[in-house]
């Protein structure tokens, strides 16, 4: 069996009796909560991934690109929420997905889309599933919880009759602004508080909203006490594997995190005290940019040493307060990265190796595209 000491660097190793667990965990949570996970792809894009986060039934998921709802769709899955802002370009492919599956939902938050979907009519015996995009306070997609056309949409979606109105769907990416459990159940609780608004005038209307869904992994991993009855679904997604951002963030233990970037030091330079690893950019992401008092991210086992810089493949590590030893690191030693955020890192790689300890067990190959 390979080891991960063979391994050509820079390379993105997945835990997986970590991952198993965060799956569990996730699974658990739900059922104990009595909410349905309908778990996001977007993190790793494969289809072994998949299967665990769906405890095996490979039903109920969510993707972010038309490109992993086909993958998905390819690989067995069924039941798919294409959790991302539709637009009338992509509405006949998204029409071919409606055909081959027994479920697939779609988001909206305005009229031109509606128009479209109602333009391409899904054949005899097929609707259009739609959830409304609903914003409340991220500011990204959505109507606004407290915007009339949010309403208005809702009854058009409800009328006609090549749709259904599946229900409402909020991100909740807001808890990523969070530091500590308490304040990622505040934050949630107050999106939820909004959320009410426009469900309470849903329900004055007379309108049936069978799902409202929420997500993001901190909300999802320490929902407040009080979560609101009306919601019926989970969809996070990162929590697979977390990251070290997570753990900032106060959604998951350092122990949690799934993925390391495996490197190898390239260069040591005394007299700057600082070294070289054959990992830049291109195998890790600029995300944090920069900002962590470790620069780009957390080296295992080491917490004094900062990437400072990056550029396509090469990174430059000093240390992060005082002076680096650089004799501590010869040329060929191995460094693990923790990244900051996984969904990036893991998109710069297109093997993820899955490890056992040192062993290599498995090797896992993302969907990529859009
Ligand atoms: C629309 C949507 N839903 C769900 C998720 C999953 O959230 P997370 O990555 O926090 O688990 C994302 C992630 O970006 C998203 O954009």
């Amino acid at each position: 069996m390979q080891k991960v000491s063979q391994l050509r660097s820079p390379a993105f190793l997945v835990d997986l009796a970590a991952v198993k667990n965060n799956c569990k965990v996730m699974i658990e949570k739900c059922k104990s909560l009595g909410v349905q996970l309908r778990t996001n792809m977007k993190t790793h894009r494969t289809l072994q991934a998949g299967e665990l986060m769906t405890g095996g039934t490979k039903r109920c998921l969510s993707v972010s690109t038309l490109a992993e709802a086909e993958f998905y769709a390819d690989g067995g899955f069924d039941d798919i929420t294409y959790a991302y802002p539709l637009s009338p370009d992509k509405v006949p492919q998204a029409a071919q997905l409606l055909i081959r599956l027994q479920n697939f939902h779609v988001l909206i938050d305005n009229h031109v889309v509606l128009d479209s979907l109602v333009a391409n009519q899904p054949p005899q015996g097929k609707r259009w599933s739609v959830f409304l995009k609903v914003n409340c306070g991220y500011n990204r997609a959505g109507v606004s919880y407290d915007d009339p056309k949010g309403l208005e949409l809702a009854k058009e979606i409800a009328s006609k009759e090549c749709l259904t109105f599946k229900g409402l769907y909020i991100h909740e990416g807001n808890a990523y602004n969070c530091a500590g459990v308490g304040k990622i159940k505040e934050t949630t609780s107050e999106a939820l508080t909004k959320l009410q608004i426009i469900l309470n005038r849903l329900q004055e209307a007379g309108i049936e909203c069978p799902v409202v869904g929420i997500g993001s992994t901190p909300s999802c991993s320490k929902p407040p006490d009080d979560l609101l009855k009306g919601i019926t679904e989970f969809h996070p997604g990162n929590y697979v594997f977390y990251d070290y951002q997570q753990f900032l963030i106060g959604s998951c233990d350092i122990s949690d995190i799934a993925v390391r970037v495996l490197t190898r030091v390239i260069g040591n330079y005394p007299d700057r005290g600082q070294i070289l690893i054959d990992c830049g950019w291109t195998g890790l992401s600029l995300d944090s940019f920069g900002k962590l008092k470790t620069g780009y991210c957390f080296f295992e086992g080491h917490p004094n040493l900062k990437l400072v810089k990056m550029t396509q493949e090469i990174g430059i590590v000093e240390a992060a307060e005082g002076s680096l030893d650089v004799s501590l690191f010869p040329i060929g030693k191995l460094l693990k990265m923790i990244p900051y955020h996984a969904c990036n890192t893991a998109y710069m790689h297109p093997v993820y190796y899955v490890v056992d300890g040192d062993s290599i067990v498995d090797k896992w190959i993302p969907n990529r595209g859009w």
